[in-house]
């Protein structure tokens, strides 16, 4: 998605509010906070941070060494305009990326809805490096779009070219040393509401009402009792129903292996 401009500046306008990335930043400084507690000396690494969304929030939060990684050149410039600590990079090359502090390893190393730019034999080598980048007993964390029936329009739109479930990510796990700590998919509650919007957006493609050259991505601010409303439905699910089957995102949390003569962490 590189070349997509419009898509990151949407992004880059609509991630502080909208309830789905409010929900994911949440879900990302839940799973830091129930391994570190309220240590927030943490290094943190955003490997495809986008537009840098989830580092502001983190830097907000007090966690101020956090470093970012992403490909376009766009975002990079984005990230900038905020601040943040962010270089640009393929990460088909993380192999051969030196941050400029001393040390390689993170603590935390995140890594939200980029799986999907990855055909199988690019994502077991990113996720042995991201892998080899997390410090023993250190997490991945990871988003991910899920179940292919959820496909519509937003999927054309930000170029992404596949969708997972937890196999998936799970079978290209062996030989990292991690582990997964927790899993869910989310949104259970609004699953129905998205199926039914994403089948909409497959109709208007079939019809030509809506251009496959120029599709439509979901990144947008709905009106303000609406984002709302979204937001209290889906952290209500969160809390009581911390576990959910079914939903258009898999998050992962993984915990690498505390040193190397441990098989299990
Ligand atoms: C859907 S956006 C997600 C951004 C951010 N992680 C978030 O949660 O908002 C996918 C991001 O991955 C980046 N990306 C895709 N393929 C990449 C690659 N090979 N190397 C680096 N970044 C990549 C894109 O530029 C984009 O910023």
């Amino acid at each position: 998605m590189f070349d997509k401009k419009a898509e990151y500046e949407k992004m880059f306008r609509v991630e502080q509010q909208l309830w789905w990335y409010r929900i994911l930043h949440g879900r990302v400084l839940a799973a830091i906070q129930k391994r570190y507690g309220t240590r927030n000396d943490l290094r943190i690494l955003d490997a495809g941070c986008g537009t840098g969304g989830l580092l502001s929030y983190l830097r907000e939060r007090g966690y101020t060494q956090t470093q970012g990684l992403d490909g376009s050149a766009d975002a990079v410039a984005f990230c900038h305009e905020r601040g943040l600590r962010v270089e640009q990079l393929n990460l088909l090359y993380l192999d051969g990326w030196q941050p400029e502090t001393s040390t390689e390893a993170f603590d935390v190393v995140v890594c939200d809805d980029v799986f999907c730019y990855f055909n199988d034999e690019q994502l077991g080598k990113l996720i042995s490096e991201l892998a080899r980048r997390v410090k023993p007993g250190g997490l991945l964390v990871t988003n991910n779009n899920a179940f292919d029936v959820f496909r519509g329009s937003h999927d054309l739109a930000v170029g992404s070219t596949r969708r997972f479930v937890q196999a998936d990510i799970e079978r290209l796990l062996p030989g990292s040393r991690l582990h997964t700590r927790y899993t869910t998919y989310w949104s259970l509650l609004l699953s129905p509401l998205i199926l039914a919007v994403r089948q909409w957006q497959n109709w208007q493609l079939r019809r030509g009402w809506q251009s496959a050259e120029q599709p439509h991505s979901d990144v947008y601010l709905p009106p303000n009792w609406l984002n709302t409303l979204f937001y209290a439905l889906v952290r209500t699910e969160e809390t009581v129903l911390p576990r959910t089957p079914f939903g258009s995102s898999l998050f992962m949390v993984l915990k690498k292996e505390e040193n190397e003569s441990r098989q299990k962490a």
